[in-house]
């Protein structure tokens, strides 16, 4: 089938079934969405609901049960580990909670690393500027088990973003940081992203930060929804939705 969509992300009747010793589990029932490049999509719902999971697999690190996955038009499902791995390398850039540094590498070498990979020309001055614009010019040659878990996140950030992903994809960037240390990292995030116009991802648990992206998608049971703030027209809440305790009663019948 010929790709039509102008989504820069496109999940289609996605299914993840893993197995373990006590049996296998459905974690993904047939997921759905498109997002457009530039959006700001955050996704919340349950813990071991498949959020971390559905991340895996928008960045080809997991493979789907069923169901595609298109990334800026490229259906990850037909590539290989070594396309794979050149596509993340250049197009998707990643944040764990738990920062995911290069322990023996200095921050700055953990930065110029990915861009080496990129191939990208001035390695090393490049990261160093990535590094001087989250604020951690003084900090270069520090080791990560040498830095605090915020400015850990912050080189993790401007690993991140060196390459200039068209795609990021955060998974609870703040979950190991204090709040305030958290606001600092995620007005970092947001005004990175908004600089390079990249189309973000992010999954929390935090409604104050989800509610910074466009769009909340709510994961659960499987199956993914979009979450619609109270303050919206409620015409624009899809039926299947029910949320709203109002039934439109008078109009609901009678139509023919
Ligand atoms: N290798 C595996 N084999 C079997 N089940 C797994 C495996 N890895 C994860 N799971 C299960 O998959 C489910 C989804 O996990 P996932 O980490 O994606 O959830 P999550 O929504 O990110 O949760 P949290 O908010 O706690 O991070 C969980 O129930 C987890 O126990
Ligand atoms: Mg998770």
């Amino acid at each position: 089938m010929p790709h039509t969509s102008s989504a820069l992300v496109s999940l289609s009747d996605l299914h993840l079934t893993l197995k373990s010793q006590a049996g296998s589990v459905d974690i993904l029932k047939g997921i759905d969405l498109e997002i457009n490049a530039g959006d700001t999509v955050s996704v919340v719902g349950p813990s071991g609901a498949g959020k971390s999971s559905m991340m895996m697999l928008m960045a080809g690190l997991e493979a789907a049960t069923s169901g595609r996955v298109t990334i800026d038009g490229k259906d990850l499902g037909a590539m290989d580990e070594d396309a794979l791995a050149r596509f993340r390398r250049d197009g998707i850039g990643i944040v764990f909670q738990d920062f995911h540094l290069i322990p023996t590498m200095t921050a700055l070498e953990n930065v110029a690393v990915s861009l080496e990979f990129a191939r990208k020309p001035d390695a090393l001055a490049r990261a160093r500027a990535r590094l001087e614009s989250v604020g951690l010019g003084h900090r270069l040659d520090h080791f990560p088990g040498q830095l605090s878990g915020g400015e850990q996140q912050r080189v993790a950030l401007a690993r991140a973003f060196a390459a200039e992903p068209k795609l990021l994809l955060a998974d609870e960037p703040t979950g190991n940081l204090d709040s305030a240390t958290g606001d600092i990292i995620i007005d970092l995030l947001f005004s990175l992203q908004k600089d390079h116009g990249t189309t973000l991802v992010l999954i929390t648990h935090d409604p104050r930060l989800a509610k910074r992206c466009n769009r909340t998608v709510v994961l659960k049971d499987g199956l993914l929804s979009e979450q619609h703030s109270p303050t919206e027209k409620s015409e624009n809440v899809s039926p299947a939705s029910g949320t709203g305790p109002r039934v439109a009663s008078a109009n609901a019948k009678g139509h023919a």
